[in-house]
C-alpha cells in the first residue's frame, strides 16, 4: 500500500494535460460488450478503475489489448455471469447489466456491497431494466436477470428520491440500443458522460437522441458494429486541479479541458475570489489565484449543476478561504468523511444533515491523515499544499482509483510530493 507525503508551501507553476474522463470511460468499456466486433476506444485514463472494468470484461471472455490510453476490446463470444471477486471491487462494474441482458439475454451480476459514500442502491437501474420486459431475481447476493424472449422498448421514468442516476440511465440506455421497438427514458441523467457514452453508442450504429437532456429516446436496432471512440475529458479531474491551483498556485494553465462541462464548477472557483480565464476554444483554461478571497454557498445537484463529485475539493479550498461558506449535498448527503480528517488540520468545520459549514482560517497544519474514498482522498491532497509541514496521507490507493498519476501531475506543476510504500 502506497502512501503520499506532501510537503506543504510550494507554489504550484506550469501547465499539465487533464486525462481521459473516468467516469465516461466506466460505461463505454462496458458498452463494447454489445458488439461481437472491435472497440477501440481512446484517452481511457490509466487508473485502478479502468483496470478493474477490463478485468471483468477479459473475465468474461473479451479480448482485451491496452497501450499507452489506447483499449481494444472485442467481445467476441461472452459469458453472462461477472465474477463476483471483480465486480466487488467497483460498484460502476453494475454498468455491465445493461449490456450483458441485451447481448445475451440473461446477466448476472453481484448486488454492490455498502460504500463510504452513502447508501448506493439500484432499484432504478432494476425498474428501467424491468420496464424493457427482464425478469429480476436475487439470489446468493446476485441479481439475475432474464430476457427470454428478448427486451421491449418502453416508457420509462428513472427519477429517484435524490434525482436521476447517472450509471442507471446508462444501464437502460445501453440495453434498449438493442430492444425490439422504441424506448423513452424521462427524467434521465444529463451529465456529459452519459452524452458520451450515447456518443459512442450511436457511431456503432444505435439510433438514440437527446442524450444529454432530461429526455432519451432510443430506437432499437437488431445489432451494433465495432467502432472507434475517444473519451472526453475529465471535468472532475480538471476541477480538481483548478481548485489545487486556486489554492496553491501562480499562473496554472489546464490544457485539454472543455471549458461547457466545467462552467459550475468555474463559477464556485469564481464565486470565491479567484479568476479562470479560457482559451477561444474553450480547451485550454489558466487559474489566477486571486487577492479578495470570500466564502461560498453551494449545493451539489444532477449536471448542469454543481456536481457532487467536486463537493470534497471544494470543500478543502474553502477551509483556507475567509469568511463562512456553506455546502449541501443533496445527492449524496452522508459524503462528509473527509471533514473529519480535514478538522484534524486545522480546519473548523461543522457537520450537520448533509451540509457541512466551513468558517475559513487562516492556515491548516500538516497531520498524519487517512484517504476514506477517491474524492475525500483528493480533499486531502489539496488541503495539505498548503498546510504547515509534511502531510502524510495513507491509503492512497482510493486516489489512484480515479486520478491518473496524480503525484506525477503534482510534481510536474512544482508540488513537493512523495509517493512512499507503507510498512
Ligand atoms: N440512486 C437511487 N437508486 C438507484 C441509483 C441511484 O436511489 O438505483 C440514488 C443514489 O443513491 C444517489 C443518486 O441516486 O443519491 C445519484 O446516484 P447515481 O446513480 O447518479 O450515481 P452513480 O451513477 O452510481 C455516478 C458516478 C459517481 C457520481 C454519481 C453522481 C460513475 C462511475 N460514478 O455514480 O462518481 O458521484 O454518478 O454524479 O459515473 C466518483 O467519480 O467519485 C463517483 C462516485
Amino acid at each position: 500500500m502506497d502512501k503520499l507525503i506532501v510537503h506543504g508551501g510550494a507554489t504550484l507553476r506550469g501547465s499539465i494535460n487533464i486525462s481521459g474522463s473516468k467516469n465516461a470511460s466506466l460505461p463505454i468499456l462496458a458498452g463494447a460488450i454489445l458488439t461481437g466486433e472491435d472497440c477501440i476506444i481512446r484517452r481511457v485514463p490509466d487508473v485502478s478503475d479502468t483496470n478493474y472494468m477490463i478485468q471483468i470484461l477479459s473475465a468474461l471472455g473479451a479480448d482485451v489489448e491496452r497501450s499507452s490510453g489506447t483499449v481494444r476490446i472485442t467481445c467476441a463470444e461472452i459469458s453472462d455471469e461477472a465474477p463476483y471477486e471483480l465486480v466487488r471491487r467497483m460498484r460502476a462494474s453494475i454498468c455491465v447489466m445493461g449490456p450483458l441482458l441485451a447481448r445475451k439475454g440473461r446477466a448476472v451480476v453481484s448486488l454492490p456491497g455498502g460504500c463510504v459514500i452513502g447508501d448506493r442502491p439500484v432499484d432504478l437501474h432494476l425498474r428501467g431494466l424491468e420496464a424493457l420486459g427482464a425478469k429480476v431475481e436475487f439470489e446468493g447476493g446476485n441479481i439475475i436477470l432474464t430476457a427470454k424472449d428478448g427486451l421491449k422498448g418502453a416508457e420509462i421514468d428513472l427519477r429517484g428520491t435524490h434525482g436521476p442516476t447517472v450509471l442507471g440511465t446508462d444501464n437502460v440506455m445501453m440495453a434498449a440500443t438493442l430492444a425490439e421497438g422504441i424506448t423513452v427514458i424521462e427524467s434521465a441523467a444529463a451529465e456529459p458522460e452519459v452524452l458520451d457514452l450515447a456518443n459512442f453508442l450511436n457511431a456503432m450504429g444505435a439510433k438514440i437522441t437527446g442524450a444529454g437532456t432530461r429526455r432519451i429516446v432510443i430506437e432499437g436496432v437488431k445489432e451494433l458494429k465495432g467502432v472507434e471512440h475517444t473519451v472526453i475529458p475529465d471535468r472532475i479531474e480538471a476541477g480538481t486541479f483548478m481548485a489545487a491551483a486556486a489554492l496553491a498556485g501562480e499562473e496554472v494553465k489546464l490544457r485539454r479541458v472543455c471549458r461547457e462541462h466545467m462552467k459550475a464548477i468555474t463559477a464556485a472557483i469564481e464565486q470565491s475570489g479567484h479568476r479562470v480565464e479560457f482559451n477561444e476554444a474553450g480547451d485550454v483554461c489558466t487559474i489566477h489565484r486571486g487577492d479578495n478571497l470570500k466564502g461560498v454557498d453551494l449545493v451539489t445537484a444532477p449536471y448542469p449543476g454543481y456536481p457532487t463529485d467536486m463537493q470534497a475539493q471544494m470543500t478543502a479550498l474553502l477551509a483556507t478561504t475567509p469568511g463562512i461558506s456553506v455546502i449541501k449535498d443533496t445527492i449524496f448527503p452522508q459524503r462528509f468523511m473527509h471533514c473529519a480528517e480535514l478538522k484534524r488540520m486545522g480546519a473548523d468545520i461543522k457537520v450537520d444533515n448533509g451540509t457541512a459549514i466551513v468558517r475559513g482560517v487562516e492556515k491548516l497544519s500538516a497531520a498524519p491523515v487517512m484517504a476514506s474514498d477517491l474524492r475525500a482522498s483528493a480533499a486531502l491532497v489539496l488541503a495539505a499544499l498548503t498546510a504547515t509541514g509534511s502531510t502524510q496521507i495513507s491509503r492512497l490507493y482510493h486516489i489512484d482509483r480515479g486520478y491518473e498519476h496524480i503525484d506525477e501531475k503534482l510534481l510536474m506543476l512544482g508540488a513537493n510530493v512523495e509517493r512512499v510504500k507503507e510498512r
